[in-house]
């Protein structure tokens, strides 16, 4: 039966699609900042508020994703993805990925939580909250 191999293999690969919805959410709310300008008007105030409520729901989505399609990858690894030549040294290679993946997932999240101070100061303003 080879159904569900292909789809324990489309879960597992969805990990890295998930990663790069991530990154794009992160790079949206970047420019989000990067442009907002020093005077906003009104409009831009909830142009903001409602963009970076819209971002925000996207990244929480791919991070929930990440995780739980990270499960079966770790699971199945060996079975559909360990490379022999590699051997052991993949495990290694995995772990530093990670710790490179954690550091900027955390640098990310870190940039997130002080927009999202912004974002609630404009709700507040805009008595939406
Ligand atoms: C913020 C969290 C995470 C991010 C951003 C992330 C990102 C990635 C990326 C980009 C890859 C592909 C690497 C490549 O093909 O070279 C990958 C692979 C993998 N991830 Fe994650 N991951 C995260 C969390 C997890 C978790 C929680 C697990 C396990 C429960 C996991 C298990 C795996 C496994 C087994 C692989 C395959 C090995 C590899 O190709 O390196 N990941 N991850």
């Amino acid at each position: 039966m080879l159904l569900a191999p292909a789809l324990i293999m489309s879960i597992s690969y969805s990990h890295d699609m998930a990663t790069a919805l991530l990154a794009a959410s992160g790079a949206g709310l970047w420019m989000l900042d990067r442009r907002y300008p020093d005077a906003p008007t009104p409009g831009a105030e909830l142009f903001f508020t409602r963009v970076f409520h819209g971002i925000t729901r996207l990244a929480k989505y791919s991070l929930i994703w990440i995780v739980a399609a990270g499960v079966p990858r770790i699971l199945f690894y060996r079975d559909y993805e360990w490379a022999d030549a590699a051997g052991d040294l993949q495990v290694i290679a995995i772990i530093i990925k990670h710790i490179v993946m954690f550091l900027i997932v955390g640098t990310g999240l870190f940039y997130w939580a002080k927009l999202g101070r912004k974002a609630r100061e404009l709700k507040l303003k805009q008595g939406m909250i």
